[in-house]
């Protein structure tokens, strides 16, 4: 099976967007958690938009060892030699130069012609290539670039030594689609291209950038850029764990696999929550709090019967610590018992009775019933005598 590299941006891309700047100790902690995690390229920051950002980058590269490190230029002399001199320390080290490639951004940001852009491409990336021995290219804006236009882009890239070529999806425009199709132009034009490989970078803003992602695996892409819980500019960039679940998942349709492992999943994702301080939606595919929370008690009952009645992941593939069975208003009996198995009480009919009662009131007035509720529930029922209270609670389930 081909793998598809997964080239991690939490720390460049994620780290840029208001509100997730991290100090180097926290980049370097959250390295370390990509490296176990499989991540094949982890991108530190962009080292020329502050010396700061420089040094973490530095850090990052000193310190980690086990996976290549790459660093952020636009096609500019000072940038690139900013990003080399960041990854001097590094065991294997990327560098990683983009220019906007549409007509909107070269008129109105660039005031550059096609033709100043492709020599700029050409020449900056032939620069990089004599200090960094591996050099990606990223056509910013690819996604609404001129297809001819971004295939002159590519051959250029190529020529002048760039083995990894990203068409990215920088305003999150693209829909699955139209992406694909946009990489299959690509390759159709380069032909037998040996030795490169085409990138997908995508971005939130219609919430597409997985689908678009997968999209381009479709098509032959075999590099995503992606970040932790999906954090990035904006509406955020794909997020890595979904990606990586749903082509586990989905492994005979997609016919490719990934280095990652997958049960370092939530690790990652709690430890970047834990240093932003920025919590993940609660209905997050993958690592959110009721990813694999069951509370409808038809949907308990099935879970406890069978999980594959109710869930394709288990929590435990992707390092979920246990089940977490949330208690709700519409919980049945069954799933109340084996919660209180789970807290080591073993309650009679008459006492599961009685403690299904209070629990199904105080989820009532709350919207959840906590496990330490159940706990205190449970023990008070249980020390008081169930015999002694009224069993008129009703089943739910
Ligand atoms: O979204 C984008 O185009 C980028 C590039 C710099 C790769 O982040
Ligand atoms: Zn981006």
């Amino acid at each position: 099976m081909d793998v598809v590299r997964i080239f991690d941006t939490t720390l460049r891309d994620g780290e840029q967007s208001p509100g997730f700047s991290m100090k180097t100790e926290e980049k370097i902690r959250m390295a370390r958690q990509l490296a176990k995690l499989g991540v094949d390229t982890i991108e530190a920051g962009f080292p020329i938009s502050s010396r700061g950002d420089l040094e973490a980058v530095q850090a990052v590269a000193r310190e980690v060892r086990d996976v290549p490190i790459a660093a952020l230029a636009r096609a500019k002399k000072l940038d690139i030699d900013a990003a080399v001199e960041a990854l001097k320390l590094a065991a294997a080290s990327r560098l990683h130069i983009f220019l906007a490639t549409s007509d909107l951004h070269l008129q109105v940001k660039l005031n550059m012609t096609r033709e100043q852009a492709l020599e700029a491409i050409g020449s900056m990336i032939r620069y990089g290539r004599q200090q960094v021995a591996e050099v990606e290219f990223s056509a910013e804006d690819a996604g609404r670039t001129d297809i001819d236009y971004l295939c002159q882009v590519c051959k250029t890239a190529i020529d002048a030594g760039a083995t990894i070529l990203n068409l990215p999806d920088t305003v999150g425009y693209a829909v699955p689609e139209e992406y694909g199709e946009m990489f299959r132009r690509v390759r159709e034009f380069l032909g037998d291209a040996q030795g490169v490989t085409l990138s997908a970078h995508c971005h939130d803003d219609l919430g597409l950038a997985v689908a678009n992602s997968l999209a381009a695996i479709r098509a032959g892409v075999r590099q995503i850029e992606c970040t932790i819980n999906g954090i990035g500019e904006r509406a955020g960039n794909a997020s890595l764990e979904e990606i990586a679940v749903a082509l586990a998942v989905r492994k005979e349709s997609f016919g490719v696999t990934t280095n990652i492992k997958l049960e370092h999943l939530f690790p990652a994702s709690r430890m970047l929550t834990e240093i932003t301080g920025a919590q993940v939606a609660p209905n997050k595919a993958v690592v959110g709090a009721n990813a694999f929370a069951h509370e409808a008690g038809i949907h308990q009952d099935g879970i406890i019967k069978n999980p594959s009645t109710y869930e394709i992941i288990s929590p435990e593939t992707v390092g979920v610590p246990s089940r977490s069975l949330v208690m709700g208003k519409h919980s049945g009996r069954n799933a109340l018992r084996v919660s209180l198995r789970d807290l080591g009480f073993e309650a009679t009919d008459a006492e599961l009775a009685e403690i299904y009662r209070r629990v199904t009131a105080l989820a009532d007035e709350s919207k959840s019933v906590r496990p330490r509720d159940i706990l205190g529930i449970a023990h008070e029922v249980i020390r008081r005598g169930a015999s002694t209270v009224p069993a008129e609670a009703s089943s739910a389930a």
